[in-house]
């Protein structure tokens, strides 16, 4: 169980995040909407150990992790919105700079669970400048789940995907959340990505609040200005 207490940051006069709180057990999918600017990235960013909050504490199972990157970086995985790939390397040399392991052991972890289901082992040789954005989401995401994190956070993962690409993603995250018992959090503008969430947010003017996961893409669209 992660559990994010009291964040509160300003950047100068801008108070982006007034009091987040809110919980994400395992084998949730939760998702996280909200206007351009309204403050999203910054949380995300603050989860992940790469924004310093002003005050407020996340914790995992009861423990305090924020005061340290490194502890955050052990439960909580982020996938960016721009790809973090090295362009020069292939998919398994960019998954060999985050991976702890030996390369048999690499090998033998891309023929099972969620990096087998991401197919990433078919284009394991391919240098990321010559990949599709589709391949590239994949291995980004694949890096951020080779240490099995108890909370995996995605961007807008889908944004600039074809039709197939969005498909893809959302099988990924449930397969995590479902038959791994990983938990994901994801922040989108794209209404067929939030409509698989099984808790759904809005943040707004700084705070957090617990929205339908039934409403209608108008009633979201309403909530949102
Ligand atoms: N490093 C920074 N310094 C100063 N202001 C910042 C910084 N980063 C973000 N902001 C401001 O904080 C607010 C929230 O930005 P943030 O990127 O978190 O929004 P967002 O909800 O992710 O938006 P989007 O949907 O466009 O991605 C914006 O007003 C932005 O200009
Ligand atoms: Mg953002």
């Amino acid at each position: 169980m992660i559990e994010v207490k009291n964040i509160k940051k300003k950047y100068g006069n801008n108070h982006v995040l007034k009091d987040i709180s809110f919980e994400i057990a395992p084998g949730e999918f939760i998702g996280i909407v909200g206007a351009n600017g309204s403050g999203k990235t910054t949380l995300l960013s603050i989860m992940c150990g790469l924004n310093h909050p002003d005050s407020g504490t996340i914790l995992s199972d009861g423990k305090i992790i924020s005061n340290s990157p490194q502890k955050l970086s052990k439960y909580i995985s982020y996938v960016p919105q721009e790809n973090p790939l090295i362009s020069e390397l292939n998919a398994f040399d960019n998954l060999r700079l985050w991976f702890h392991g030996s390369k048999r052991e690499l090998k033998e972890k891309l023929t099972t669970g969620i990096l087998k289901e991401l197919g990433i082992d078919a284009f394991q040789n391919t240098i990321v400048s010559k990949m599709s954005g589709g391949m590239k989401k994949r291995l980004s995401i694949g890096i951020a789940l080779l240490d099995n994190p108890s909370l995996l956070i995605l961007d807008e993962p889908s944004a600039a995907l074809d039709l197939y690409g969005k498909y893809r993603i959302r099988e990924y995250t449930k397969y995590y959340t479902s038959k791994m018992n990983g938990s994901v959090l994801i922040v989108s503008h794209d209404y067929s990505e939030l409509s698989i969430c099984s808790k759904l947010y809005l943040l707004k003017d700084g705070h957090l609040q617990r929205i339908d996961t039934g409403l209608s893409e108008n009633e979201l669209i309403k909530l949102l200005k």
